[in-house]
């Protein structure tokens, strides 16, 4: 028996896989505060070969902070030696903070604020066409739309392919281990997405606008250590703004909203005290964490207590690091009065997402225009969640008095 199997065999073993089909809301956060209670700092699943599982929140930050350790040449935890290259979430440094430098100013305080009394006016026009109807699916006809227009003219991407776009995330990010057995979709997925940005490069390299300041007309004479960067490479970037920038709003919105739904007196304080937002958006991210990363071990190492080898596959569940009790009193509660808390929901280290300023400012302009305009509204049915890499609500049905 190798020295990890033994280890393995002192850390309980747990029935945790990435992708299984679509579950009753939040049963997955159920599910990992399950596999918190009874094992720290790690427990195991036998899934792909098997692969550590760390639940304590001071753990997991510490495996994010250590990339000469936990290695981002893999962040999927099935995937051990993935025939692809998401940049920058897949480089360590030194190559990932050239790449960091490269794309800082895209998403940078200055530029997103920029943009915010225009996001104000695009979530109340959504909005308003939505409201007199009295239901909707929030997901599909609020979550999806409105981060997915603002990040679309933030690359320079039409507005009008946006459908064909959120079917190509689908098959990256939302398939399961029964839908898609072998993997096969989700590669396809990620072929089309190429495919399509290989044409969109040629055509702005065939037309450059000197004017145009979206990330794909930028791209097209990106330079790292004076040198051009590959079409490659800039084809890898851009496949993962993609998966990034399209998803994780959606996501994390729609469990807000859930909340939201399901918890009136939640919601009251959100229509009674707009200027809590801000604060409510950070509870809400840290209590419904939907990015659940991976890293492979570079080599042999005792990690806090868990006999690593070399070639170890692990998961850092921020699902976990959120809803820790060690780290927040009574952290499964979602409590708008908590002191401001520093959370992980955007990881971690040097790969803490590049999107957080975008992110957060997304996130508190529609639920602030959102009650403005629908204060009251209810949950219809009690919908599913998917799981993977990035957690998320496969429909959200609300109703209200129109
Ligand atoms: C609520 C929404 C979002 C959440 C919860 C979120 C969460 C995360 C997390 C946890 C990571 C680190 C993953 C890891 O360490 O393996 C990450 C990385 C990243 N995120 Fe976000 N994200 C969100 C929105 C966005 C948006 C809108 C963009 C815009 C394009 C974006 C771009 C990125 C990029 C480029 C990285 C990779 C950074 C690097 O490798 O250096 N994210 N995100």
């Amino acid at each position: 028996m190798t020295e990890t199997a033994a280890g393995a065999r002192a850390c309980p073993v747990v029935d945790y896989v990435l992708a299984p089909p679509p579950t009753p809301a939040l049963s997955l956060f159920q599910r990992m505060d399950g596999h918190q209670a009874i094992g720290r700092p790690a427990v195991r699943t036998d899934e792909a070969g098997g692969y550590w599982i760390f639940t304590d929140q001071s753990v997991i930050l510490d495996g994010l902070q250590r990339p000469d350790l936990w290695s981002n040449s893999v962040i999927v935890p099935t995937e051990s030696d993935p025939p692809y290259r998401w940049i920058p979430i897949m480089l360590d440094p030194p190559e990932h903070t050239k790449w960091r430098h490269l794309l800082g100013s895209y998403f940078s305080p200055g530029r997103t604020k920029a943009m915010k009394a225009d996001q104000h006016r695009l979530a109340a026009e959504l909005i308003e066409g939505l409201r007199g109807r009295g239901e909707c699916d929030f997901v599909r006809d609020f979550a999806q739309v409105f981060p997915s227009i603002i990040f679309l003219e933030i690359m320079g991407m039409p507005r009008e392919k946006l459908d064909e776009f959120m079917q190509w995330e689908h098959m990256i990010l939302h398939e399961n281990n029964d839908s898609d057995p072998d993997g096969s979709v989700r590669l396809g997925g990620m072929q089309a997405v190429q495919t399509y940005f290989a044409g969109l490069v040629a055509e702005r390299r065939a037309n450059p606008d000197p004017r145009a300041q979206d990330v794909v007309s930028a791209a097209i004479s990106w330079e790292i250590d004076g040198e051009p960067v590959t079409d490659a490479d800039v084809l890898n970037c851009l496949l993962l703004l993609f998966m990034a920038g399209l998803d994780t709003v959606a996501g994390q919105s729609s469990y807000a909203l859930l909340h939201l739904a399901t918890n009136p007196a939640d919601r009251a304080r959100i229509v009674a005290e707009p200027e809590l937002v801000p604060h409510a958006v950070e509870e809400l991210l840290r209590a419904y964490p939907i990015v659940q990363t991976a890293r492979k071990a570079t080599r042999d190492a005792q990690f806090h207590g868990c006999p690593i080898k070399k070639g170890d596959m692990a998961t850092f569940p921020l699902s976990a690091a959120g809803r820790d009790d060690e780290a927040y009193p009574e952290a499964k509660r979602v409590d708008f009065d908590r002191e401001m808390v520093r959370h992980l929901s955007f990881g971690g280290g040097p790969h803490r997402c590049l999107g957080s300023h975008l992110a957060r400012q997304e996130l508190v302009v529609l639920l602030q225009e959102w009650h403005r305009l629908i204060p009251d509204y209810e949950l219809v049915q009690v919908p599913l969640e998917h799981g993977g890499g990035v957690w998320g609500l496969e429909s959200l049905p609300l109703r209200w008095e129109s």
